[in-house]
């Protein structure tokens, strides 16, 4: 099955990057958010993200021009009902991603692929509650899209091989690479990454380093091109905890608990550089 349109909903951090790479590598994207304002925010940053591919040499104008041409906008969910694959990156809440399978749903052409940018919430349990199992999985862009490399494909129990590889092939076409992870609790990337950012923040709490000393440890002792605490900023506290509470709840075993302090700064408003306070203070 060829893919040529690309529905994405949610114009946040993940979903305009998302779009960035899908218009570059040549599909038709139509980006929706309720918001109309993050729309216009999320076309203002890709214009600048391409500006800058195009002073580095990195694309052409013309390419970008095209990319920019390929991109539509609408704060319509069901707009995105005539599109071949779905791309869901709303905020990391099962609630939220259900609503919008729900609306989407009546709207969709029978092949339509169904897939969502969570970073830890069970695929096999979204795509129960949907009418096509088969044709739903996990595509897991990594932050900034537009520099990763990497997209983890996840199935869920019932995905079948056709939608799997129509998949790899999209992520082929973006020139990124594709890794297949099974559907447990936060995949491959975060079931890593974010005990090592929890273990970071603890070694903060219980006081053996400080924010600069544990950040510069790690860029200059592991080679890591962020300190795990400037990775938290980067990525928002209030995810790396939705993450570690999955992998808590999900593995059932203490080593994933979440550092109270990781808890305590979330509870206090500070996730990171989106509220401009975090371990460091970007105001
Ligand atoms: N959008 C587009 N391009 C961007 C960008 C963005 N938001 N941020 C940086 N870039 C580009 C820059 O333009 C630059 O391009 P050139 O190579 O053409 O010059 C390149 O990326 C490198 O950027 P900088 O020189 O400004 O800065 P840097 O060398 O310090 O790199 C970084 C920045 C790529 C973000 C690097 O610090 C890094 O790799 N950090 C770790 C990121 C990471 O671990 N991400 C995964 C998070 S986990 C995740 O996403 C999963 C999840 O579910 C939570």
């Amino acid at each position: 099955m060829e893919i040529k349109s690309i529905g994405i909903v949610g114009a946040g951090q993940m979903g305009n990057g998302i779009a960035h790479v899908m218009a570059l590598a040549g599909y038709d994207v139509i980006l929706n958010d309720i918001n109309r304002e993050a729309l216009d925010n999320a076309m203002e940053l890709m214009t600048a993200n391409m500006d800058r591919q195009v002073s580095r040499e990195k694309i052409t104008a013309e390419a970008q021009q095209k990319a920019l041409a390929r991109i539509t906008t609408t704060t319509t969910l069901t707009d995105l009902g005539k599109a071949d694959l779905i791309i869901e990156a709303a905020t990391e809440r099962e609630t939220v991603k259900q609503a919008i399978f729900d609306e989407l749903m009546p709207h969709l052409q029978p092949h339509t692929i169904l897939t969502s940018n969570t970073s830890s919430i069970s695929i096999t349990r979204l795509a129960s509650r949907t009418d096509r199992p088969e044709k739903f999985m996990g595509f897991h862009f990594m932050n900034p899209v537009p520099v990763m490399q990497l997209v983890e494909l996840i199935r869920g129990i019932a995905t079948d091989e056709e939608t799997f590889s129509a998949c790899k092939d999209v992520v082929d076409r973006l020139e990124k690479t594709a890794a297949s992870a099974e559907d447990f609790p936060a995949f491959i990337v975060n079931r890593i990454l974010m005990p090592m950012i929890n273990e970071a923040v603890y070694t903060l709490y219980e006081g053996v380093g400080s924010v600069k000393s544990i950040d510069s440890s790690m860029k200059l002792g592991a080679n890591h091109p962020m300190g795990p605490l400037e990775l938290a900023d980067f990525i928002g506290l209030d995810t790396c905890l939705a993450i570690m509470n999955v992998l808590h709840d999900g593995l059932a075993d203490t080593k994933y608990r979440p550092c109270p302090l990781l808890t305590k700064y979330v509870e206090a408003g500070w996730l990171g550089r989106k509220t401009n306070r975090g371990f460091y203070d970007y105001r």
